[in-house]
């Protein structure tokens, strides 16, 4: 694997050592990485000639009140995993190099309609932080395709919309959710869980598996649905954020009774002092 965090560089030698048709695909991450974001890997394997993983903290998805400092940055044990899932390029920015003049006036990328729900309603400058830093990645390194996890299923919306509004050239792809065998969905923020608390995170798949079964079975009266499946959580220890039915694909908010065939259940909760996040989707 090379690494390199000047992006004309490591078009320079893709461009040098491969010559001919190769598509190239990005995954594009912050590090910490577990076996979810392997698969990313794998999967980009499947649809690509040139894998390049990139590992960017990026300061602008983050706002003042949540520490860009203490995120876990692993980037030794990183760079191991990505050479055993065959990555060949790491493609390693600075903070310098991604922001040369700074955040204060930069350019961002915002979708506001997409961006004032869900989480985007508790972390409120996140997403532009997000669809801003992608952007840059796909300047920069120009990837064929692009490989994103499901379980941020917001952003990922987010991301494709960016992508079909502003004509860019990269296809996402979705791979998804890793989890546990008792259900959770693996994420970098599991390490934060205490033993007790990591005992009930599962009951927040559980409670989506039971809301979709529900679904599955004929039942449409969505809000009940879902305001006993918050009552469920926070009975559990959770302090729900949003548990919602909504739109697959355009994240709208089904009515009670509404006919959409494809629908989503999409989580956010605190467990003590950690944030986690799923979903479940279903084609009826
Ligand atoms: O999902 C992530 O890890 C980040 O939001 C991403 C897509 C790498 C952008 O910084």
């Amino acid at each position: 694997m090379k690494t390199f965090s000047q992006a004309n560089e490591l078009l320079a030698d893709i461009k040098a050592n491969h010559n001919g048709q190769i598509k190239v695909a990005l995954v594009p991450t912050m590090g910490n990485l577990h076996s979810g974001h392997l698969q990313l890997v794998k999967h980009a394997h499947q649809v690509a000639d040139i894998i390049v993983a990139s590992v960017f903290v990026n300061p602008m998805q983050f706002s003042a009140s949540e520490d860009l400092n203490s995120y876990p940055r692993t980037l030794d044990d990183d760079i191991k995993k990505l050479i055993v899932e065959k990555t060949d390029y790491l493609f390693l920015p600075t903070v310098d190099i991604m922001y040369p003049d700074g955040l204060k006036n930069h350019t961002s990328i915002n979708n506001q309609h997409l961006n004032d729900m869900l989480c985007g309603i508790s972390r409120p400058t996140h997403f532009q932080g997000v669809c801003t830093v992608v952007s840059k990645l796909f300047n920069l390194v120009r990837p064929d395709v692009a490989v994103f996890g499901e379980k941020d299923f917001q952003q990922l919306t987010i991301v494709k919309k960016m992508v079909a509004d502003l004509c860019m050239p990269t296809q996402i792809i979705s791979v998804a959710t890793e989890r546990a065998g008792d259900g959770l969905a693996l994420s970098s923020r599991n390490h934060y869980l205490t033993t007790d608390q990591r005992k009930i995170a599962p009951q927040l798949y559980a409670t989506l598996q039971a809301v979709s079964r529900s679904i599955i079975n004929g039942d449409r009266r969505f809000s009940q649905l879902c305001q006993s499946a918050r009552e469920q959580l926070n009975k559990h220890g959770f302090k729900v954020d949003y548990l919602d039915i909504r739109d697959q694909h355009t994240l709208a908010l089904l009515d009670n009774n509404d006919t959409n065939s494809e629908v989503a259940i999409l989580v956010a909760a605190q467990l003590g002092d950690t944030r986690l996040l799923d979903n479940i989707r279903i084609n009826l």
